[in-house]
């Protein structure tokens, strides 16, 4: 009997402090006798996107993380306004910038053909990324599966836990923790930004801030300086807010290393993208960049390894969610 209960005690320990990542609640294979076509479904169906329009894989990457800062990756920001509940499509960081749920729905709406109410909506979000990171030429994982949708979205979340591009390196290390994610994450992640777009809006205050915040070093000012003139031409002071630039100037269409060369020469896009180098005080930063700009492998293992962790934020399995049967809105 007192075995029986200090074992009980030793599971409850152990239980209480793995709760807490999400990486131990979501499996490999989650679908494979529920579901045993839901990769292939998704992974066809992202390759049509993207050959279509190249610029959706990135965009596809961005919903997964934007879904996973707020309130975990639970699809909340999938959802569409209702009566007492708005999107968190409307919020600032979202706002005519998200973009690829047609994608998400077209997914869904084969995978409730296949297996009605079985693969949820935050699962089809992180099997979509991992795809499209692949298909641009980036590294694939092993995609951790078993998240449940949430029955609301936080339109308050979306603008508190978003990150802006004009946030500090101390704001934006803070806020990866918020989520458990740490600087070196933060800085292996922001390494998404080798692929997809910003607009204008994004970029126009570090183009046009005081130079001394945006470099470290004449030579690098030198680079910036050019780099800086064709910004300019494509996002004046004011006006043409949605005019767009590519992330990575260099390969905007491959997900590769380019990002960390780019932010090393202070070209980095964003404010948020330069100030991993520019505000890097103890150069540990610098040392990290330093190791993925020289070695691809390393970047994308690494990135491997931190967007699974990014996609196990509070994730919602057993009976706390639902498994939606329409991505934009919660089960009747
Ligand atoms: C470190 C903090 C981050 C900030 C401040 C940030 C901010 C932004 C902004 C402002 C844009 C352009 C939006 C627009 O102008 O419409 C953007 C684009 C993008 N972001 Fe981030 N981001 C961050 C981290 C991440 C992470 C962690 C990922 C993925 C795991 C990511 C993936 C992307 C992608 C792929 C795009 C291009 C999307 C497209 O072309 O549709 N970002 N980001
Ligand atoms: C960042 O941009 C927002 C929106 O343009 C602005 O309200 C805010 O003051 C800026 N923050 C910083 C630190 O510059």
């Amino acid at each position: 009997m007192e075995r029986v209960r200090l074992s009980l005690i030793l599971i409850s320990i152990l239980f209480n402090a793995t709760t807490l990542s999400g990486v131990e609640l979501l499996v490999h294979d989650y679908y494979r006798e529920k579901c045993p076509l839901a990769e292939d479904i998704v992974r066809h169906n992202v390759e049509v996107a993207v050959l279509k329009d190249p610029r959706l894989a990135a965009s596809l990457l961005r919903l997964h993380f934007h879904d996973c800062f707020v309130m975990g990756c639970d699809a909340s920001v999938l959802l569409d306004s209702v009566e007492g509940m708005t999107s968190e499509k409307l919020a600032g960081p979202n706002l005519n910038s998200l973009r690829g749920f047609e994608v998400i729905d077209k997914i869904k709406y084969l995978l409730e053909e296949e297996c009605p109410v079985t693969v949820s909506c935050a699962d089809i979000l992180a099997m979509a990324a991992r795809d499209a990171v692949e298909l641009r030429g980036g590294p694939r994982w092993e995609v951790l599966l078993g998240r449940k949708d949430s029955l609301e979205s936080s339109f308050s979340g979306a603008n508190l836990f978003i990150p802006a591009p004009n946030s500090s390196l101390e704001i934006l290390i803070d806020n990866f923790k918020q989520q458990g994610l740490d600087v070196e994450d933060l800085v292996v992640l922001s390494g998404s930004h080798t692929i997809g777009r910003a607009r204008c809006l994004s970029f126009r205050q570090r183009i046009y801030e005081a130079k001394e915040e945006y470099h470290y070093g004449y030579d690098r000012y030198k680079r910036y300086t050019s780099f800086r003139r064709i910004l300019r031409s494509i996002c004046p002071v004011e006006g043409r807010d949605s005019k767009f630039a590519p992330l990575d100037f260099q390969t905007p269409k491959r997900f590769d290393n380019h990002y960390f060369i780019n932010i090393l020469q202070g070209k980095g896009l964003l404010g948020s993208d330069n100030v991993l180098i520019s505000q890097d005080l103890d150069g540990k930063i610098r040392e990290q960049a330093w190791a993925y700009a020289s070695n691809q492998k390393l970047f994308f293992a690494s990135f491997a390894k931190s967007i699974i962790k990014m996609g196990s934020i509070s994730v919602l399995t057993g009976n706390e969610g639902e498994i939606r049967r329409n991505c934009r809105f919660v089960n009747a």
